[in-house]
């Protein structure tokens, strides 16, 4: 009887064992950091909410570190539970901060990050951020803390993924202010040239432009010369046309500069607007929630098997990873095709 019960308790002990081992993880990794990194990007929210939950529902602590690596440096770090990620699934921005830290490019600021993990027990971190932040994710990734990228920059500029958290919302936020300045722009017969974010990639000026109707979009991908938009524009004018949007990706160069030449080569008064930041604001689309929820679900996934060094990316529309450096080293252009085919049909 005693043998009985001795056996019992034992298989007890067991398969609360194999069912603490699935709850913490495979390997066993008990602690999460999650941090926010680079320029912010809406979506960024859903992707802390998706990483939160996810860890928790595998039975893991999560710590919320709060302005990127900087914070990781400082400690300035909290736990998180289900409702410190509640009513923010809707909001642009980054409820955890977020900061560019050059400390973190040196061996003494990894080192005092991995030393902070040691002592909260963090043992693998989700980054969500731009190429910049995944470079510091290896870094510390090859220092003993394992990590995982996630794409959330407006930019889409990130080579290993075809998507990249954040790029929906700013595309759609920039049609709709270039919808505006055309209404000017046809009031006064005048020519709207429009600079948008990117950085040094055409992404969102194309996709910005074709949906815009633009007559001309410039991106830092495909050479241009000033004599072909203006040859273009009086073409068009012969024709009726008297009103111009040119987009301009703001790697392109100076926006003021186009615009005067535009005008002194045309004769059609032109004016040059800046959106700037109010691209990487605002309540995240539909397509930016859902693939933020993805991605931020896929990174735990890959800690939870003690999975780190790789990046979260969309191939095909379907979510894959990647090693990090070789996931750095890809290539990725424009869309040749979507260009020639927004020039094609706007004259
Ligand atoms: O990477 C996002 C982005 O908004 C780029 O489009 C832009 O070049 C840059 O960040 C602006 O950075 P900052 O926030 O430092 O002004």
């Amino acid at each position: 009887m005693r043998d009985r019960e001795e056996s019992c308790v034992r298989h007890l002990w067991r398969s609360y064992a194999v069912y603490n081992k699935k709850r913490v993880g495979e390997f066993g990794m008990k602690t999460i950091g999650v941090l926010t990194s680079g320029g912010d990007a809406p979506g960024m929210n859903a992707a802390i909410r998706a990483v939160v939950r996810a860890g928790l529902k595998q039975g893991m602590k999560v710590i919320g570190i709060r302005r990127g690596y900087s914070g990781l440096i400082h400690g300035d770090m909290i736990e998180m539970n289900a409702r410190s990620v509640s009513d923010i699934i809707q909001r642009g921005g980054t409820m955890l901060y977020t900061a560019r830290c050059d400390e973190f490019r040196y061996e003494e600021g990894l080192q005092k990050a991995k030393k902070v993990c040691q002592d909260v027990g963090i043992e693998g971190i989700v980054t969500i951020g731009g190429d910049g932040s995944f470079r510091g994710a290896a870094d510390l990734s090859a220092r003993g803390i394992p990590c995982v990228g996630v794409p959330g920059t407006i930019d889409n500029d990130i080579t290993s993924t075809e998507y990249t958290i954040g790029y929906d919302t700013a595309m759609n936020t920039a049609v709709e202010m270039v919808d505006k300045l055309r209404d000017t722009a046809q009031s006064h017969d005048r020519c709207s040239v429009v600079e948008v974010m990117g950085r040094r990639a055409g992404h969102i000026a194309l996709n910005t432009g074709i949906a815009c109707g633009a007559t001309f979009i410039l991106v830092p991908e495909v050479p241009f010369s000033i004599d072909d938009i203006a040859q273009k524009m009086k073409q068009s004018q012969s024709t009726g046309k008297q009103h111009f949007i040119i987009v301009v990706a703001e790697g392109v160069g100076n926006v003021s500069e186009i615009a005067k030449e535009i005008e002194e080569k045309t004769g059609i008064e032109a004016r040059a607007s800046i959106l700037g930041h109010v691209q990487r604001g605002g309540t995240p689309t539909v397509r930016d929630r859902v693939v933020a929820s993805e991605m931020g679900y896929y990174a735990v996934e890959l800690l939870s098997k003690g999975i780190g060094n790789r990046v979260v990316c969309m191939k095909d529309s379907k979510i894959v990873d990647y090693d990090i450096q070789e996931a750095l080293g890809m290539k990725k252009s424009i869309d040749k095709r979507l260009y020639q085919i927004a020039l094609d049909i706007s004259f």
